[in-house]
This record gives structure tokens, sequence and C-alpha cells, in this order.
């Protein structure tokens, strides 16, 4: 089968931008693929994060995986700091990886531009650390939004650089691209897309959240000044109610197509609750689940030690050929 690594950062409550980009697509994937997911932890701490939440999301994020259909028996499902090659493989590839492929990095100049008063070395070698993430297990295969396909780009030319050296030490990872329509964007800015981690709560939809609050923040969702109000897919005319016809679509497993003439002689009103009632639908049997696993500190605790020991066995042999490929002395 085919390997596949993937992230989230526990940098705030997974939002339905994660499930519907990201996460769903990764259930699917279990039955074909060999699936290593991660709570990156190390990868969040980019930006300022306080520790007990910092904490709570990331046990949060263990949960929601689980609830959201990730199988810890299936899949290999770890936090990333419990496996220390991770920062271990950064540094190096650190090493061979330049400042000017890094300057490049689209993420890094939105990011510093949004956290002007951290930005941090971290932050700019974030590429080198997602590139180690991937290099590790020797994936075959990387599920990434479009905001991610520069990294992609990057480990690739990192580990061809890195194999033209030293021989074949490294799997060149291809990227696997999700279905289309797979990007939710802000609710309050839909030309943004929707982050966890945004200001503004109003712009984005938590996996936990209640029905309310999803209700009032769909129904504040922007939409448009079109005085005909019409309702037809164009992301870039109608970018808020394309929004949220992704969203009726991606709840309600309907095309965009089927939904289009339904709604057309509707209101804006009619369309945001109907999309706030099918989150509503597909966010309860989720965060049933959810609360399930995480009251059960144990069975979490057990399995983030089997996901580590599973990772480790995979990530550390990796890590043992790059250190003999450079020249480090082996630890007698
Ligand atoms: N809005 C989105 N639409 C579709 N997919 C999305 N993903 C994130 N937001 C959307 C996908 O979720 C996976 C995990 O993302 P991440 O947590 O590692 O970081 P991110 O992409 O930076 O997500 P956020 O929510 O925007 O985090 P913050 O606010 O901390 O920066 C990825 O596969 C991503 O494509």
């Amino acid at each position: 089968k085919p390997i596949v690594l993937s992230g989230c950062q526990p940098s705030g409550q997974l939002s339905i931008g994660n499930y519907i980009g990201a996460l769903r697509q990764w259930v699917k994937m279990q039955t074909t693929h060999d699936c290593r997911f991660m709570l990156v932890d190390l990868h969040s701490i980019t930006v300022r994060q306080d520790p007990a939440q910092l904490r709570s999301a990331t046990l949060d994020g263990l949960a929601l995986y689980m609830a959201c259909g990730l199988d810890p028996e299936q899949s290999t499902l770890f936090v990333q700091s419990h496996v220390p090659e991770h920062a271990q493989l950064a540094w190096i590839l650190n090493c061979y990886t330049q400042m000017g492929e890094l300057n490049r990095m689209t993420q890094f100049k939105d990011k510093s531009d949004r956290h002007a008063n951290n930005i941090n070395a971290g932050l700019f070698t974030y590429p080198a650390l997602m590139a180690a993430d991937i290099l590790l297990y020797q994936a075959n295969e990387v599920p990434v939004g479009n905001d991610q396909k520069q990294h992609l780009e990057l480990a690739r030319d990192v580990a061809t650089r890195f194999n033209n050296i030293y021989g074949d030490v490294f799997t060149i990872p291809e990227p696997h691209i999700p279905e289309v329509g797979a990007r939710v964007m802000s609710l309050q800015d839909p030309t943004k897309k929707m982050s966890k981690s945004d200001d503004n709560p109003n712009n984005f939809i938590g996996l936990l959240e209640e029905p309310k609050k999803i209700e009032k923040k769909l129904k504040r969702a922007v939409t448009d000044s079109d005085e005909q109000a019409r309702i037809y897919f164009d992301p870039t005319e109608k970018a808020g109610v394309s929004n949220l016809l992704s969203i009726l679509s991606a709840a309600t497993g309907r095309s965009i197509a089927e939904l289009v003439p339904e709604y057309q002689d509707k209101m804006y009103g009619h369309l945001k609750k109907d999309t706030a009632d099918a989150v509503v639908a597909m966010l309860e049997p989720i965060q049933e689940r959810y609360r399930n696993y995480r009251e059960n500190m144990d069975f979490l605790n057990e399995v983030m030690a089997k996901g580590a020991a599973k990772a480790s066995a995979i990530a550390a042999p990796t890590l043992a050929k790059v250190y003999d490929a450079i020249g480090f002395v082996p630890r007698p």
C-alpha cells in the first residue's frame, strides 16, 4: 500500500475547513493506503500558543480525529513531539535548504504579516520541519491543499538534492490533491480560507461548536450586495454565496449542480438556514463520539503511546540512514 502522511496543527479547535478539506479525505484513504496522521504541535509553536490551550487542543484533536472516523488500529495516529526524530531530521534538512528557497514561501509572508510581532526563525524554517515529517516515513503521497503545495514542492527539492549527494536515502513524495471544492472559505471574508486560528471567531466554525452558535455564524456570513440576491455558483463573482453552497454540498453529500436549481429562486436567508441545519446534522454524531473519546484519558494515552511507538519504529531507521550517509559516528 502507498504510504501517506498528513497532520493538523493543534493551534485552535479544528474547523469544518479541516474536516471537509482534510480529515474527511483522510478517512477515505485509510482502506487503500498505509496512513500516518499526526497532530503537529511542533509546527503550531511557530505562532505563540498558550500552554494550557495547546495541551487541550492536542487532546481534543486526537479525540476529534477518531470521532471523524480515523481508526487507530488501521492508521498510525500520533503526536509529533512524541517522536523526536522529527526535530532531529528537521535540523539536518535546515542545513540542506537554501535561504532563497524559504524566502519564496508565500505562507511565511502571509503568517509574518499576521504575526508581525513574532517573526521567529521557526516560522521561516517551517517547511524544513514539514519536509522532515514527510521524508522520515518515506511517504509516497501527501494530501495537500493548494496552500501547502509550495511546501511539498520544497520537500521534494530538498529530498532530491540530498539523494543526489548521498544516494537513495529518501522516497520522493507526490502530492495527493483532494476533490475539487474542498476548500472552505472564511465566513466574513470569503476570499480568504477558513482558519481555525483566525482572530475573528465569526470567520470559522469549529467542529465542537453548539448548534445555536453555528446558526448565528452562518446567519451573519457575508454574502454580497447583489440587489436581486441571486443564488448561483461563481467563487469569483459570488464568493460568499458560493462558499455557502460548497459547505451545504459538503455537509449533505449533494452536488452543487444539484443544489443550485433548488435555490435559484430562494433568498439568501433560506440558503443560510439550510446550510446551518446541514452543518449541525453533520457535526452532531462527530460531537457525540468526540465526547466519549475525550472523557476516556486512559484510551487516549494508549492510542498516543501505540501511535508514537509505531511511528518511531519507522522514523528511527530513516534517521539512522541519514546520520550514516552524512558521516555522523554512530553512538556506541
Ligand atoms: N479552510 C480550509 N479548507 C480546506 N482545507 C483546509 N485545511 C485547513 N483549512 C482548510 C486543511 O487542513 C489540514 C490541516 O491544516 P493545518 O491545521 O495543518 O494548518 P492550516 O492549513 O494552516 O489550517 P488552519 O486552520 O488555517 O490553521 P492555522 O489557523 O493555525 O494556520 C491541511 O491539509 C489543510 O490544507
